[in-house]
C-alpha cells in the first residue's frame, strides 16, 4: 500500500430493475423449454426486461439518482463518473458521459465506461479506490447498468434464460472518518479463455476492400459448460484468498454477495465457505443474470427486505466474460441504501 493512502468510504448505493417480468412459463412460447428445467439448473424463476424505448440509461440514471440520495453528497460534488456496463445501449457517447448530462452534472468532470462485463462493478470500484487513494478525485459515481435482453439471442434456449435487465450503484468518497470500507479487493482477467463467452459486434470492411468471412451478430454466444466449469473451480478459491487478506476469517464475516450467474455457482462458494443460508444473498430467482448490476441489487434488495443488517462486513465476488473475475471484502455501514 503506497504510503498516505487514502481510505474510501461507501456512501450511498441505489438499483434499478424495469418493471416487465418473463417468467419461465413465458419462455415456453419461444422455444422447448420447462420451468422445471430452467429452475434446477439455475434457480431462475423470472428475469426483469427493458420494453419499448426504455434502456440501461433510464434504470442506470434511476440507481444513479437513489445512490446519491443515499450518500447524502450534493450531484454537483461528484466529481468522477464511471460506468460498468456489457453492452451498453450506445457505444458513445458513453453511457458515463450520457449519465453526467442527464444528472445535470455542468462541470466538466471526467466520466468514462469500464468494460469487465459482470466484474464490471468490482473493476470499477477498485479504480475509484485508485483514484480516491491517491487523492486525484473524492466523490466517485459508479453505474452498473445493463440491457441484456437487447443482445440475448432469444432463439438460443441456453442463454435467454439466463440473462435480466438491471442498474446498480454506488457513490464511494474519501473517508471522513479514517476507516477504509475497503478490507481487501482483488481483480484477475484470464484473455486465452475469453472464447467461452462472446459478442461479435456487427461489422463491415471498407467497401473498396476484401470482406470479412464473418460479421457479428451482436448477440451473446456463450459455452454455458465451460462457464459453469471455470466459475465453480475458479470463483471460490478466489473469494477464499480474497478473505484471508482481509484480516478476516470467512466466520467473522457477515454476509457471501455473489454476482447472480447461477444458483448452483452461488452454492458452490457458499459451500467453500461454510456459509449457513442466512449469510448467503441470492435474489436469482427473480432477477436472472443482470451483469455486473446484480451485485449493488442483491446488496440493496438484502438490507430492503430485512436479509442484510447495517452495519456489517460482506464478501463480494464477480466473474463474467472476459473472462474476468473478481471479489472484494467490504465494510458496510448504517444508511448506505
Ligand atoms: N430447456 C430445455 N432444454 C434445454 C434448455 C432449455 N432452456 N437449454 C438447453 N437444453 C438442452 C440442450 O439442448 C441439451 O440437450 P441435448 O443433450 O439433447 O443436446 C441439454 O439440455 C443439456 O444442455 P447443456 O447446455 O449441456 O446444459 P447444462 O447442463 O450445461 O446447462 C446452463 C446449461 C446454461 C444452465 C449451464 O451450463 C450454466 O448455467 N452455465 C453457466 C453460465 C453462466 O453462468 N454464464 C454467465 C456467466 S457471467
Amino acid at each position: 500500500m503506497v504510503k498516505d493512502f487514502i481510505p474510501l468510504k461507501i456512501a450511498g448505493v441505489g438499483y434499478s430493475v424495469p418493471e416487465t417480468v418473463i417468467t419461465n412459463e413465458d419462455l415456453k412460447k419461444l422455444y422447448e423449454t420447462s420451468d422445471e428445467w430452467i429452475y434446477t439448473r439455475t434457480g431462475i424463476k423470472e428475469r426483469r426486461v427493458v420494453s419499448g424505448n426504455e434502456t440501461a440509461i433510464d434504470l442506470g440514471l434511476d440507481a444513479a439518482k437513489k445512490a446519491i440520495d443515499k450518500s447524502k453528497i450534493d450531484v454537483n460534488d461528484i466529481d468522477c463518473i464511471i460506468s460498468a456496463a456489457s453492452a451498453p445501449p450506445q457505444l458513445y457517447p458513453t453511457l458515463s458521459c450520457t449519465l453526467q448530462d442527464k444528472l445535470g452534472i455542468k462541470s466538466k468532470i471526467p466520466a468514462f465506461d469500464l468494460t469487465a462485463a459482470c466484474t464490471g462493478l468490482i473493476y470499477a470500484l477498485q479504480v475509484a479506490r485508485g483514484f480516491i487513494g491517491t487523492g486525484i478525485y473524492k466523490n466517485i459515481l459508479i453505474v452498473a447498468a445493463d440491457n441484456n435482453s437487447k443482445i440475448t439471442d432469444w432463439t438460443d434456449r441456453g442463454t435467454s434464460i439466463l440473462f435480466g435487465d438491471g442498474a446498480g450503484a454506488m457513490v464511494v468518497t474519501a473517508s471522513d472518518d479514517g476507516v477504509d470500507d475497503v478490507l481487501s479487493l482483488n481483480i484477475s482477467a484470464d484473455g486465452s479463455i475469453g472464447q467461452m463467452i462472446q459478442t461479435n459486434m456487427p461489422s463491415q470492411c471498407c467497401p473498396l476492400v476484401k470482406q470479412a468471412d464473418e460479421v457479428g451478430t451482436g448477440k451473446i454466444i456463450m459455452d454455458g459448460k465451460e462457464v459453469y466449469k471455470f466459475a465453480v473451480t475458479t470463483v471460490p478459491k478466489y473469494v477464499a484468498e480474497c478473505i484471508s487478506k482481509s484480516g478476516l476469517t470467512a466466520e467473522e464475516i457477515d454476509y457471501l454477495i455473489p454476482h447472480q450467474a447461477n444458483q448452483r455457482i452461488i452454492e458452490s462458494i457458499q459451500n467453500r465457505l461454510k456459509y449457513t443460508d442466512d449469510k448467503v444473498i441470492s435474489n436469482i430467482k427473480y432477477y436472472g443474470n443482470t451483469s455486473a448490476a446484480s451485485i449493488p441489487i442483491a446488496l440493496v434488495e438484502g438490507v430492503e427486505q430485512g436479509k442484510i443488517k447495517l452495519p456489517s462486513t460482506a464478501v463480494l465476488c464477480g466473474f463474467g466474460a472476459g473472462m474476468t473475475w473478481g471479489a472484494a471484502v467490504l465494510r458496510l455501514r448504517e444508511g448506505i441504501c
